[in-house]
């Protein structure tokens, strides 16, 4: 519909589809119309003010209406257009009957690499890889979505300077019994109690204890047999937990890589580097100097050889585009990390490699807990993800089993989907940049906007649908407001995926979930649907706000439930 109002304004006003596009609004209120085409921004170009504009593009669009359209009107600088509501029906019925509704070719032909979660081994998975793993995954749906390739990279943080702290730590204090029971636990304890050994000021026993932990790190880089023995199992034993996350999650990866795979590629970055004149010595050290650009220095190289987090990226960008000849390069990692990726970007830049426009830092904010701090601790211990998500599974059964009374493994598949619901909607609601409370109540709350209201609204849409096989006829007459409005919201859907790609924010798709559901509630509300005349309508109508739904959230990473 919104196709037909674009090509009349196009071949009007001298603008592009985009840009018609970019203008065109959704009416707030039914007697304003069903879009909207504002002609402010079309004063200077025709020297006219934007109210005549208005007059005139109505009444010229009024003398060659499309059958699509029932009038157009005028008010103020606005072209108003009301739309024939039965081919609108027809055609949105149509469209979600035909498949792939919701589907563009935009980036046919192309690939986007996602570098996504990242969490560290030997360290807990933190609530920031969570949110990364989340949006990440989202967001590698809607670029499918929009006909992108997709590769999603999971970059293990299991190489740098902190593995010799946490070999030197498990040489002296640990225990393989230990590790074997909770590795993430025994080596995040290791490493802690190596970190508090670190010099305050001169404590010369501090001073010993990093000299060793960084010899240890360079043993380690240098390929020593123990080293590499231990480091290879701390990173088999921290895989396999984050596997546990990843399963309960329900998301995978297309390419488990890591810091590590790097190591030996930074000769290489460090050559091209010097070719094109970017590093300096510095007190031994290896840098470059991106002060003129406001970025302050990049460590490229320690003074003892070791190598840096820089500069392991360096060398992945470039391996990246090698393997994969990406059209664009998704870092979803938090806020806090902006420095860093601008460094990243800037050198490749300044190496001469033209795809380094192309790569991007979608940044998230922090979980806050309740009270507004970080979430990172409770009551000063360390909060393990496995443990968190456990909880808002268990809260989700208690929930359920106040409901009804279901089997065991019916019990536990549909509360790990609400759980998931709730945590994944609760996250993807906000506009991934700004900070967010992590409230498991309020996201697993069935009323309001949440997760499981969500599920609960496709829940109920399925069962309406299961009940009956209408054999009444679809008959479009006499639609009432509330069916108009599910209707468009329904119609709204292509535009909505787009978008979402367009500013790499799954908050759109899931603001739209979330008032499609509403849509779907009014109508519901104010239509009886079984027995009514308009039995065969209506349930195609319901079937079809299921169907989409189902996709949105789909693009969330959510999985719905066919009986709540
Ligand atoms: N492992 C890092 C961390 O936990 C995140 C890595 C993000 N990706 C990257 N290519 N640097 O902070």
């Amino acid at each position: 519909m919104k196709n037909v109002i674009i090509k009349l304004i196009m071949k009007e006003v001298g603008l592009d589809a985009v840009e018609v596009a970019d203008l065109i609004e959704v009416s707030p209120r039914m007697e304003m119309g069903d879009f909207a085409f504002p002609c402010f921004s079309l004063a200077k170009k025709l020297k006219k003010n934007p109210m005549a504009i208005a007059k005139d593009l109505a009444e010229k669009f009024r003398k060659e209406l499309p059958g699509e359209i029932s009038s157009v009107d005028f008010k103020g600088a606005y072209v108003n257009f009301f739309i024939d509501k039965k081919i609108l029906a027809e055609d949105v019925l149509a469209k979600v009957k035909r498949g792939g509704f919701g589907r563009s070719d935009l980036g046919e032909g192309e690939r986007v690499v996602i570098d996504m979660s990242s969490p560290n081994i030997a360290k807990p998975f933190g609530i920031g890889h969570l949110r990364s793993t989340i949006i990440g995954n989202s967001i590698g749906k809607i670029c499918e979505a929009n006909g992108f390739g997709v590769t999603k990279i999971n970059y293990l943080g299991d190489w740098g300077t902190q593995f010799g702290k946490i070999i030197f730590g498990f040489k002296k204090w640990g225990s393989e019994m230990e590790l074997k029971k909770n590795p993430i636990k025994h080596l995040y304890e290791l490493y802690v109690k190596a970190n508090a050994k670190v010099p305050n000021g001169h404590d010369p026993a501090g001073l010993e204890f990093e000299k060793e932990a960084r010899k240890e790190f360079k043993k380690l880089e240098e390929g020593d047999k123990e080293n590499i023995g231990l480091w290879e199992k701390f990173r088999k034993l921290s895989l396999k937990e984050f596997d546990k996350i990843y399963d309960l999650l329900g998301i995978e990866f297309d390419v488990i890589s890591g810091e590590s795979f790097y190591n030996d590629k930074m000769g290489e970055v460090i050559d091209k580097l010097e070719g094109k004149n970017l590093v300096k010595k510095d007190d031994g050290a290896m840098i470059v100097d991106l002060k003129e650009e406001g970025l302050g220095v990049a460590l490229i190289q320690k003074s003892d050889g070791t190598s840096l987090y820089v500069t392991r990226d360096l060398a992945a960008a470039l391996d990246r585009y090698k393997e994969y000849k990406f059209d664009k390069m998704i870092y979803e990692v938090g806020q806090e990390q902006r420095l860093h990726f601008k460094q990243v970007f800037k050198i490749l830049e300044k190496m001469g490699y033209d795809w380094a426009g192309d790569c991007i830092h979608a940044t998230h904010g922090l979980y806050l807990d309740n009270d507004g701090k970080k979430f990172a601790t409770r009551k000063g211990k360390t909060v393990f993800m496995k443990d968190i998500l456990g909880e808002v599974v268990e809260r989700a059964k208690v929930n359920l089993t106040e409901r009804e009374k279901l089997p065991v493994k019916v019990l536990d598949e549909r509360a790990r989907k609400i759980a998931l619901a709730a945590i994944f909607y609760g996250d993807l609601k906000n506009f991934r940049e700004n900070n967010m409370i992590f409230d498991i109540d309020k996201f697993l709350a069935f009323e309001g906007d949440t997760g499981p209201y969500l599920l609960y609204s496709y829940a109920r849409a399925s069962s309406i649908v299961r009940k009956v096989r209408s054999k009444k006829v679809v008959k479009i007459v006499d639609l009432k407001n509330s069916e108009i409005k599910l209707l468009k919201k329904i119609d709204g859907f292509e535009d909505v995926v787009q978008k979402a790609y367009e500013n790499l924010a799954p908050n759109l798709i899931a603001n739209y979930c979330f008032e499609l559901a509403q849509s779907f509630n009014e109508f519901y509300h104010a239509c009886p649907v079984l027995g009514s005349e308009k039995e065969g309508f209506r349930l195609k109508l319901v079937d079809a706000f299921r169907i989409i739904l189902g996709k949105g959230l789909g693009l969330l990473g959510i999985e719905t439930i066919e009986e709540m």
